[in-house]
């Protein structure tokens, strides 16, 4: 396949299939001579992880793996992480898997070497600089889904078990030194999860591209990200095994992380809360409120839609980029609204507050307040 690459933007990416076998090369490329390897439950003793565990052995860097990581990933989480990272005399993490697992190892590498709570590094203000930079461990990412684009950023996102908020954990040296992106492991992703995960990638690129913030390159980036979803995501769908298809959506969710330094909007904003407190699939519930946002921002995104429209080959403008969304979340059998998604009783007074904290609400085209965020989330029911 000619779907190869060595890209040193934003962070150095070796990108092809089967470039699984430079594990031990990159750890090397990080300084990680004991790294443990960060992944989830479901991937433990899945082949693709098993084998790479191997690889690691055979480079004399040893076999340790942490995967008690919840799909929304919490403090309790990191800090067993932590412990077992600390206990091993470990000196850098491989995080391996989807959004989950990058996110957690990313945290794991952070938190090792630190004295202070994880809350007191939230993604607000200064807060990273409270941090002791040089006591971050080296971090190599392998994602495993495309969507998160984990991989490519420098925060992560952690559910507090008591209050069931999603914060932002941020810090410019989580960034991962080394990424390898094989798309041969995202192979076996089944295909509900290739869809929702699809789709959370071309949330960040749709957000990012809307939002009003000046950042020209992540503008460029973001367009081009959905292209490669609208021409990829349907194939790697309906066949988990066509690699050209798999490869390009591995740019896509790259892509879109990248892109998304420049603002997130209430797509993301609406989607945190809902998970957090509902548990549902991030990427699937992006895909389910994605209509009615688009529909809310309208008067602000309708020329900027009409430029991805005609630049995706969807005729029509807004109204043609809208439909388009309707028809792609119905080729990928998202459900209709977050009734149908299982959100059920729903506290749409606690969810609209908790979306207006959310720092991807800052990103969005339109002011978000309480009364039009409310209306927003009922009509996504
Ligand atoms: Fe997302």
């Amino acid at each position: 396949m000619k779907l190869v690459g060595n890209w040193n933007y934003p962070t150095p990416i070796r990108f092809g299939a089967g470039r699984i076998v430079e594990i031990a090369d990159a750890c090397a490329a990080a300084g990680i001579k004991k790294p443990l390897l960060v992944s989830d439950k479901g991937l433990a003793n899945l082949d693709i992880t098993t084998k790479t565990l191997d690889l690691l052995e055979q480079a004399g860097l040893g076999r340790a793996m942490f995967s008690e990581v919840d799909p929304n990933p919490n403090e309790l989480n990191a800090e067993a992480g932590i412990k077992q990272y600390r206990e091993g005399g470990h000196d850098g993490v491989i995080a391996f898997g989807g959004g989950s697992a990058l996110d957690l190892g990313k945290v794991i590498a952070f938190m090792a070497g630190q004295t202070r709570p994880i809350w007191d590094f939230e993604d607000i203000g200064d807060w990273w600089t409270r941090a002791d930079a040089d006591a971050i461990a080296p971090i190599v990412a392998v994602p495993t889904t495309a969507g998160t684009g984990s991989e490519v950023g420098r925060a992560s996102i952690i559910t507090n078990s008591v209050t069931h908020e999603k914060k932002i954990i941020f810090h410019p040296k989580i960034l991962p030194s080394v990424v390898i992106c094989d798309p041969e492991l995202s192979v076996g992703m089944p295909p509900f999860i290739t869809a929702g995960t699809g789709m959370d990638a071309f949330a960040h690129c749709l957000e990012a591209f809307c939002s009003p913030h000046y950042h020209p390159m992540s503008q460029g980036i973001a367009l081009e990200g959905m292209r490669l979803v609208k021409e990829n995501l349907p194939k790697a769908y309906k066949d988990g095994s066509d690699i050209e298809a798999r490869a390009h959506m591995m740019s896509a969710a790259a892509m879109g992380s990248t892109a998304f330094q420049k603002g997130l909007g209430a797509i993301h904003a609406l989607s945190h809360p809902i998970g957090a407190v509902h548990n549902t699939h991030h990427g699937t519930t992006n895909a389910v409120v994605m209509q009615p946002v688009l529909q809310f921002n309208r008067p602000a995104v309708e020329d900027r839609l009409e430029m991805a429209a005609n630049y995706l080959g969807i005729s029509g403008g807004f109204d043609g980029f809208y439909a388009y969304v309707g028809e792609l979340n119905a080729e990928l059998g998202i459900p209709k609204n977050l009734t149908e998604l299982g959100v059920e009783n729903p506290d749409l007074d606690k969810l609209t507050k908790s979306a207006l904290q959310d720092p991807s609400t800052g990103g969005n085209p339109i002011e978000m307040t309480y009364e039009n965020t409310l209306d927003l989330l009922k009509s996504c029911f």
